[in-house]
């Protein structure tokens, strides 16, 4: 966001016959304001500064035009072609919405990419502090928010408390693995992540639609031998191959993979879906990636050599050390990743009582407190 206080509005001149505002600010920035923007966003037109709004921009005529403009003590007073009585709009509100590409581009996330010197300085907090103390929520918040990731330690080794931390922000999302899962050696697992094999980084869940947005994975008792935690930044990887090998970046992109997860008579979770996902400005905004529920895959024959190889070479970057961050979970250890993005995996392990408990939520409450802890909710 911006730091709007520090700055004030100095002109506000009509443009274009009447169709634009352009306002110039004190730190030299310029900002061109719709006319019928500006009509669509009149303070009187809403509930309170940030509230619903009361009108609907089907109500507005055909042709909006700015009248007049003028910068008064209170702030922009601007006359409408289509209203009696001139609009009083905020100069910080205005700084704040404004829609020039500097402002624009300062309301984007912060995403920081990372690769495996992520682990000389492994983002965390202590469950102590960010229980009692807004701020260090707010940071280890933030780390989800920038890096998809963030350790936290000294959570109480008691079943259950996966789903206490997922209340400090927001709501736990319950599946077919119930409110959360235990992830400790069984028998004969229907789900192979409830064995003791090595399982490769990837992203949990991608037969489902929508994907669980977070993983938290907490530590009730360490495994003996083996076992480590090994996480990967997916967006970074994905940028990685866009640089390397943009066509096999594209066919990931444009190709959609199949995941498939089944329980004989109880799930048959189905999706189709890419493995590198782009928002509308070409940005990575999901990735992924699990080689136990993709496939079989249903794309055309003749595109499935240049598939695979895409596939394969996406693969080895999620797999590349330089690009991983091991970590070895201890009681009371829990990790938090954005699903979307960063991969997990585990080192196959022996001895000890290995036990996780795992859960999945939603990242819209999570960012949701993020901006209520920063002040700007
Ligand atoms: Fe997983």
């Amino acid at each position: 966001m911006d730091t709007q206080l520090a700055v004030s509005l100095i002109t506000a001149d009509i443009e274009d016959g009447g169709s634009m505002l352009s306002a110039t600010w004190s730190d030299g920035r310029a900002s061109r304001f719709p006319a019928i923007w500006l009509a669509d966003n009149r303070p009187e037109g809403r509930q309170g500064t940030e509230g619903q709004r009361l009108v609907d921009a089907l109500e507005l005529p055909e042709i909006v035009t700015v009248r007049s403009a003028s910068v008064v003590a209170a702030g922009v007073e601007v006359a409408f072609s289509c209203f009696e009585r001139p609009s009083l709009f905020d100069p910080s509100w205005l700084r704040e919405h404004a829609l020039d590409a500097v402002s624009r581009a300062a309301r984007r996330r912060a995403t920081q990419l990372w690769s495996g010197a992520l682990a000389e300085s492994l983002p965390a907090e202590t469950y102590d502090s960010i229980t009692s103390d807004g701020t260090a929520l707010a940071r280890w918040l933030g780390y989800v928010d920038r890096l998809g990731f963030a350790l936290l330690h000294g959570v109480p080794a008691r079943p259950g408390m996966v789903c206490e931390v997922v209340g400090l922000f927001g709501y736990v999302r319950e599946t077919n693995y119930g409110r959360l899962f235990d992830v400790k050696p069984l028998e004969q697992p229907l789900n192979l992540a409830f064995s003791a094999m090595a399982l490769g980084n990837h992203t949990d869940n991608p037969y489902r639609d929508p994907v669980p947005q977070l993983q938290l994975l907490h530590c009730l008792e360490a495994a003996g031998e083996g076992g480590e935690s090994v996480v990967v930044d997916g967006f970074a990887a994905a940028d990685r191959l866009r640089r390397e090998a943009p066509s096999a970046f594209a066919m990931l992109a444009r190709t959609n993979a199949s995941f498939r997860y089944v329980e004989m008579g109880v799930v048959d979770l189905r999706n189709a879906a890419p493995l590198i996902e782009l928002d509308l400005e070409g940005n990575v905004r999901t990735v992924r990636y699990n080689n136990r529920s993709i496939g079989p895959l249903d794309i055309e024959a003749d595109e499935a050599a240049a598939f695979y190889a895409a596939y394969r070479q996406f693969g080895r970057l999620l797999h590349d050390p330089a690009m991983t961050v091991g970590f070895r979970m201890r009681q009371g250890d829990l990790f938090i990743v954005d699903n979307r993005r960063v991969l997990h995996g585990r080192r196959g392990f022996s001895g000890g009582r290995r036990h996780l408990q795992g859960t999945y939520a939603d990242a819209d409450s999570l960012m949701s407190k993020l901006r209520i802890l920063a002040g700007r909710g």
